[in-house]
């Protein structure tokens, strides 16, 4: 039998990835007064520039409140700074870096997968459809040194563009698992190839995108956090050639660093080979 599965909604998807957000408060800074001055005061000033340069009407005001609150209302806050802002958080964040480059983690990303070990499939359904991937790569410190106990943390959406835990119907660790490296921080994945993704448009994200023109599609992308002790945590995405939207990411976070060389690959699939270097906390 076949079971359809409802429609995912940005109202859904929202809430949920709202609730996950809220229930993570390990990073979130105690800003100083004279920061929050700072701050405040020259983003304010942007939005002031921007209003006087553009001469902005009452009734064009009236419509950025009405967004605002829907944005709010919607429980799309995450998906609209993840989509619109981390990007540059990012950049600023790893830009001392040495080791390899990250990207965005996304609203998406959800703590304590299940564990997996070397040449190990992450948990997938019986019927799980997508082109399989092999992922073969090497875990190092930028002195050169194998990262032994290195994890790598993978999620990533189905072929149909969802992520479990945020849009209904797919088991809850579906493509989620935590893969430990071998003595020589060597590992190997087994999964299947994700789809595009596109952001949810039936809510304020989506109205923002069809009332400036613009378009919803992230290309298609793995997700990982990269770890091992005394090392920074690594935060990336990987990506595909020939992506049609590898160069007009809706959430600006495609590198060509982080786009892969996939080669033929066992059962009718595809092989990557993938390594990653971290910097010394
Ligand atoms: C969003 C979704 C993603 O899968 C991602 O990687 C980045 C952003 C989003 O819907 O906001
Ligand atoms: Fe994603």
């Amino acid at each position: 039998m076949t079971t359809i599965n409802p429609a995912p909604t940005a109202a859904d998807s929202g809430a949920r990835a709202t609730e996950r957000f809220a229930a993570d408060k390990t990073n979130v800074a105690d800003t100083p007064p004279e920061r929050v001055d700072l701050l405040a005061r020259e983003v304010l000033g942007a939005v002031h520039d921007t209003i006087r340069r553009h001469k902005l009407t009452y009734a064009e005001y009236n419509a950025l409140k009405a967004w605002l609150i829907g944005v709010g209302q919607g429980g799309e806050w995450p998906l609209f700074l993840d989509v619109w802002v981390e990007h540059v958080v990012e950049e600023v964040a790893t830009e001392h870096r040495h080791g390899n480059k990250g990207t965005i983690e996304g609203p998406y990303y959800v703590p304590g997968a299940p564990e997996r070990g070397v040449g190990d499939s992450v948990p997938m359904r019986d019927n799980e459809s997508g082109s399989p991937l092999v992922w073969t790569g090497r875990v190092t410190s930028t002195d050169g040194a194998a990262l032994s106990d290195a994890t790598i943390e993978l999620w990533h959406a189905d072929s149909d563009g969802l992520y479990s835990q945020f849009a209904p119907g797919i088991p809850e660790w579906n493509l989620r698992a935590a893969f430990h490296a071998d003595a020589d921080g060597r590992f190997e994945i087994h999964t299947v190839r994700p789809a595009p993704y596109q952001i949810p448009t039936d809510g304020a994200c989506g109205k923002l995108i069809a009332a400036a023109g613009w378009h919803a599609w992230r290309p298609a992308h793995l997700h990982v956090k990269v770890s091992a002790p005394g090392h920074e945590l690594l935060t990336a995405q990987l990506y595909f050639p020939n992506d049609e939207h590898n160069d007009d990411d809706i959430a600006s976070a495609v590198k060509p660093e982080l786009i892969l060389d996939p080669r033929p690959g066992p059962n009718g699939g595809e092989a990557i080979a993938y390594d990653f270097v971290l910097d010394r906390a």
